[in-house]
């Protein structure tokens, strides 16, 4: 089954926004397979976001992504990767349209609320950065 890593940032969290995001994605049928309330070392936060080493912004995304527990979380379904981007909506909130959780909570492209992988490598590569194997649950069938 097809899975992905989203994770709650920590402006999301301090915002009280956790609830409202699980329910979106359990709403749309999703599911939670692994989650877990954490603060991010600047050694993950830097392996993490190592794509964007070279942009301008990388020493305030680490600083910003360690300052505060995030909310990491794995869930499977049908075609997650694409769909939960697009309930994410566009990286920079002022871009998102309405309907979207970046659309409808956030207003800044550094506080967006919300990260989620962007393609199944990076699936497969933050997931293990994030969870390890045991962290991950299995639905049962027969429910
Ligand atoms: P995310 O999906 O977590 O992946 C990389 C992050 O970099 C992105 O969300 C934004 O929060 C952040 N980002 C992108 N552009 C900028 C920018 N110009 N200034 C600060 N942060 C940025």
């Amino acid at each position: 089954m097809e899975k992905t890593y989203l994770m709650v940032k920590p402006d999301g969290v301090q915002r009280g926004l956790i609830g409202e995001i699980v329910s979106r994605f359990e709403n749309k049928g999703y599911q939670l397979v692994g989650a877990k309330l954490m603060q991010v070392s600047k050694e993950t936060a830097e392996k993490h976001y190592a794509e964007h080493a070279e942009r301008p912004f990388f020493g305030e995304l680490v600083d910003f992504i360690t300052s505060a527990p995030v909310f990491a979380m794995v869930w499977q379904g049908e075609g997650v990767i694409a769909t939960a981007r697009q309930m994410m909506g566009k990286t920079n909130p002022k871009e998102a349209l309405p309907g979207t959780i970046r659309g409808d909570f956030g207003v800044t492209v550094g506080k967006n609320i919300i990260h989620g992988s962007d393609s199944p490598e990076s699936a497969e590569r933050e997931i293990a950065i994030f969870f390890t194997e045991e962290e991950i649950a299995a639905y049962s069938k027969l429910i």
